[in-house]
């Protein structure tokens, strides 16, 4: 196996060197540059003020966000050069291609996740997903309980309310970091992020209280809409 530490080495990338003052372009995720295309952080700075997380905490989190965006273009190009230059049998090659999830992913997720804030107000209890969640967990308050469960396992990943498009089917998956266990091909319906630099900064080691103000600021109508 190879130490993390040697492979960002290897590699040139850095999460913390990669990333970006906050405050990214907001005129879309991905830029198109001559024939290249590239992906753009997007500015969540609206999210800032919201009850149960500070500035600062948003800030850093923001500022993490932008760094795999970042290395997610590094890696997109760095692979494409080396396909250019005929060295797709390097050790190097396959590394970079092993690294692609887990930056893509690192960007992905955060992006539901902050598009997944900002709300007021829980659930429609009238709506459509509501109407799911009680078909497929027996109610609201057993869907919650294991999502809030699923959160509260040790380790560091995420807590996806993914939708089977198979047959419509709503279940809780846990992330492990960013690219482990993730359903094929399924549909996220709402994230959360339970790596550790999501909440200590607020709540140190109470996880359950950044899970309780994770709740109170769901935007459940941006959850709803991804409903197929
Ligand atoms: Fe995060």
């Amino acid at each position: 196996m190879m130490d993390r530490r040697f492979f960002i080495t290897l590699t040139g990338l850095s999460l913390v060197s990669a990333a970006l003052p906050s405050g990214g372009n907001v005129s879309g995720q991905i830029k198109k540059e001559g024939k290249s295309m590239s992906y753009e952080a997007k500015d969540y700075s609206k999210l800032i003020g919201m009850e149960g997380f500070s500035e600062t905490l948003l800030k850093n989190h923001f500022t993490l966000y932008q760094g795999y965006v970042t290395n997610t273009n590094k890696v997109l190009d760095t692979l494409a050069q080396m396909l250019k230059d005929g060295k797709t049998g390097a050790y190097e090659y396959a590394e970079l291609k092993r690294r692609l999830g887990w930056e893509f992913n690192g960007m992905r997720l955060h992006e539901f996740y902050f598009d997944n804030l900002g709300g007021k107000g829980g659930l429609n209890p009238n709506g459509k997903l509501a109407k799911k969640l009680a078909e497929d967990f027996g109610g609201y308050e057993a869907w919650e309980k294991d999502f809030k469960a699923t959160g509260a396992m040790r380790g560091i990943g995420w807590v996806g309310l993914y939708q089977d498009p198979a047959n419509g089917k709503l279940i809780n998956f846990w992330i492990n970091e960013h690219d482990v266990s993730h359903p094929a091909g399924g549909n996220p319906l709402l994230i959360m992020d339970v790596f550790e630099h999501a909440f200590m900064i607020d709540y140190g080691l109470k996880r359950a209280d950044y899970i309780g103000a994770f709740f109170k600021n769901i935007n459940w109508g941006a959850v709803e809409a991804r409903l197929k």
